[in-house]
């Protein structure tokens, strides 16, 4: 009898609370078989790696719609080039600067992304890892006492707070400007439908509700603080041909510093979002 190569789902965890590492295929990836898995398995650990996978931009488009709707970029294209050169990238470089700070993606919409899905095509000369902290171990980890007085918290979240991490006395015009790019109040403790709680912060974390402006900066410090520490956090060092996923509603990320001048360079999907900030 012909021996059968049972097919599986293999991967392998990165770090004891965050990341984790898939080792299938490209064939395997893109003929969908393993999608139900690949999604549990990204709300279980944050952040998945795909080492060395050199998906084109077709078959990362082709393998982002095997796990959900693909969300188009506002000029209709699949894939955006996540990168300084601002002859490639679309919204000008200006935007990427606020990603060098923990921050979640699309803090301004009431339904944002549920992942993101990086690939890379050219390394920084020097830095430009992506960071990531895993936000339900953060919080799950946090006394009980403290998840007391944090829960029912509100915070404002605005595009133009993430401005002044990067450009601390902006011109006027730079101020309004981002203030167009909208405001939102959000919960500190997102409350999932899997009924998994997860924390809401960030960059564009402004100031919590209702409460004075130095008592507020000590709360939104103190558990950026806490979420970033190493045990709830993963750096992923870049090869050429890696695709990085992320589950946007349970991890913040950032793009640790790298050489302005280099082209480093990111094909980045996104899958929409499904569920609301509640
Ligand atoms: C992003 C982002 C981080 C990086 O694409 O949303 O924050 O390392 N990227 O470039
Ligand atoms: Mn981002």
């Amino acid at each position: 009898m012909p021996t059968q190569i049972e097919a599986r789902f293999a991967h392998e965890s990165i770090r004891p609370r965050i990341a984790s590492r898939v080792l299938n295929s490209k064939e395997e990836l893109l003929s969908g078989r393993y999608a139900p898995e690949i999604r549990a398995l990204l709300e279980e650990r944050g952040v998945l790696v795909f080492p060395e996978i050199h998906f084109t931009d077709e078959e990362q488009a082709a393998f982002t719609r095997t796990l959900g709707t693909l969300a188009k970029e506002r000029d209709g294209e699949d894939v955006f080039l996540v990168t300084l050169d601002d002859k490639k990238n679309k919204t000008g470089s200006e935007y990427l600067k606020g990603s060098l700070y923990w921050h979640i993606d699309g803090t301004m919409n009431p339904v944002p992304i549920l992942a993101s899905l990086l690939a890379s095509k050219k390394l920084a000369t020097w830095g430009g890892n992506t960071g990531f902290s895993n936000t339900y171990a953060a919080w799950n980890d946090l006394p009980e006492d403290r998840k007391v007085e944090l829960e029912g918290l509100r915070v404002l979240h605005a595009a133009w707070a993430s401005l002044f991490y990067y450009d601390p006395e902006p011109a006027l015009e730079k101020l309004k400007f981002m203030r167009m790019a909208g405001e939102q109040e959000l919960p500190l403790v997102w409350k999932h439908r899997s009924g998994r709680k997860s924390l809401v912060l960030g960059a564009t974390a402004q100031h919590v509700v209702g409460v004075d402006a130095g008592r507020s900066a000590e709360i939104l410090v103190g558990l950026r603080e806490w979420a970033t520490r190493d045990d709830f956090t993963y750096s992923h060092e870049w090869k050429v041909g890696d695709l990085v996923m992320w589950d946007n509603t349970g991890t913040m990320h950032r793009a640790e510093p790298y050489d302005p001048a280099c082209a480093r360079m990111l094909h980045r999907t996104k899958l929409q979002g499904e569920e609301p900030f509640v």
